[in-house]
């Protein structure tokens, strides 16, 4: 947090009522503004944040999770709200979401800014030309383009393969020196961070990254900030230097989550399936503030889990919506030993257009869909009759659905570990070429070989 309170005299009022994070204190002198934090008597160390005002009291969250905490103790003003540092200096850090270290690194006191305020530099949508990045994942590449300055969410219910498959996509197009890239970890294991943070730094990608964690054990308070904390300090690169960012979240349901058991906590009142439609408006507010702007973009990669596999989730929903490319991640096929295990019917990109695409790639994409629908009704008729009692037509369609689905699955680098074989990376126009070839109907076998491993493209634009 980096506070050093400057006048310790500003005296609030005293503490009225505790529970669980809430605090409430009774207003008897200045009145503290939103969002500042505020100090305790003989406790340097513990800060309450100011959340909102009833009637003569204020109501604060406890951020430190201070258990020395009793009423008629004494709180001031500090003037500061919870900042974060930013800039050059913090690349290759890891932070909290109060902008603490947690690395070996020294505490950055020098620039910070406030995590709770947008830079509030417009977003910008304008007619700046469309940037493919390839991804070297055939299904990503080829169902929801990665496009510069936009959002992709990677959908799925509990151990379908996100994080892992968000991993492949930070291995994968961050190799490019040039990329700058902010990985915000919310509410996941805690392992799984230091996994991830080994690897950057065995792979060289540790230099280029700044990281800001609120994994699992911390409280809702700190889970619901580490995403506004990250979205400072893209903001920054983003607005002061001009810089094109790369945005990972793992995960951003997470967030609604930890916005809804500290509303929970403050004794707010939910309403749709079990959210307040204020998170929600919370959610679009830090979305917006991942959006690109005439200085720079911010290309981000989220990962969404779906509470008991359950798509219609509000907060899934809600999620999605601020999506250019929804990935959707089934059981069922990572049942069947398909990586990623991507449901190719309920994926959706507004990206795959001939615009972006490009012709060839978009009427491909078409065939792909069609093909794919077939399938899924053809399955049923096959569960009944069985395969022979199709058309001739009906049934190379359905072998060669069976064949994209195949074609589909790669091995990951991240996971060779778990797979035992080498990772594989696919160049947009091998993805292509397979695809034709299997709807002109050759043998998937023969269908591009991954690219010399393991060396992504010269550069990781894809051209049309
Ligand atoms: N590409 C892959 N290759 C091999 N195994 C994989 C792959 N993807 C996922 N797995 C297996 O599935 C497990 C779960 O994957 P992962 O942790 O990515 O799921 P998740 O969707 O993030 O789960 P959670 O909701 O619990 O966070 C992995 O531990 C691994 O064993
Ligand atoms: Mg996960």
């Amino acid at each position: 947090m980096a506070t050093k309170p400057k006048i310790m005299d500003e005296k609030v009022g005293v503490i009225q009522s505790l529970r669980g994070l809430m605090v409430e204190v009774e207003v008897t002198g200045e009145r503290p503004e939103e969002k500042e934090l505020l100090s305790v008597e003989g406790y340097p160390e513990v800060f309450l944040e100011v959340s909102f005002f009833r009637a003569d009291r204020v109501v604060c969250i406890n951020l430190t999770n201070a258990q020395v905490l009793r009423c008629g103790q004494i709180v001031s003003r500090t003037h500061n709200k919870v900042s974060v540092p930013v800039g050059p200096a913090t690349m290759g850090r890891v932070f909290s979401a109060l902008g603490e270290p947690l690395d070996e690194g020294p505490v950055i006191n020098e620039k910070r800014l406030p995590i709770s305020e947008p830079s509030g530099t417009k977003s910008y949508r304008g007619s700046q030309k469309l940037e493919l990045l390839e991804t070297g994942l055939k299904v990503i590449d080829f169902l929801t383009p990665f496009v510069k300055g936009r959002k992709i969410g990677i959908v799925g219910g509990a151990g379908v393969g996100k994080t892992v498959l968000t991993m492949e996509m930070i291995n994968n197009v961050t190799r490019n020196a040039k990329s700058l890239s902010i990985y915000c970890g919310v509410g996941e294991r805690i392992r799984e961070g230091n996994e991830l943070y080994e690897t950057l730094k065995e792979t060289g990608v540790l230099k280029n990254t700044v990281m800001f964690f609120g994994q699992m054990d911390s409280t809702p308070a700190i889970r619901s900030m580490v995403g506004p904390a990250a979205a400072t300090a893209a903001e920054y690169f983003r607005d002061v230097e001009g810089r094109d960012i790369l945005f990972f979240v793992d995960n951003i349901y997470r967030h609604i989550q930890a916005l809804t058991e500290l509303s929970t906590n403050l004794g707010l009142i939910p309403s749709e399936g079990g959210y307040s439609p204020k998170i929600f408006a919370e959610l679009r507010r830090l979305e917006d503030r991942l959006s690109s702007t005439d200085k720079g973009t911010i290309t981000s990669v989220q990962a969404v889990y779906i509470p008991a596999d359950d798509l219609s989730d509000p907060a899934v929903q809600a999620i999605s919506q601020q999506m250019d490319s929804v990935l959707v991640l089934s059981r069922s096929v990572a049942e069947s030993g398909i990586r990623p295990a991507v449901d190719l019917l309920k994926t959706t990109s507004s990206l795959l257009t001939p615009q972006i695409v490009g012709d060839r790639h978009y009427k491909l994409a078409g065939r792909v869909q069609a093909i794919m629908q077939k399938y899924d009704s053809l399955k049923n008729i096959i569960a009944i009759v069985g395969e022979n009692e199709l058309s001739p037509a009906d049934r190379a369609d359905y072998q060669n659905a069976q064949k994209l689905v195949q074609f589909f699955s790669q091995d990951f680098t991240v996971a060779e570990h778990l797979s035992g074989k080498p990772g594989q990376y696919f160049t947009l126009e091998q993805t292509l070429k397979g695809i034709e070839e299997i709807l002109e109907g050759k043998p998937a076998e023969k269908t591009a070989e991954p690219k010399e491993e393991k060396e992504p493209a010269e550069t990781s634009t894809a051209s049309k």
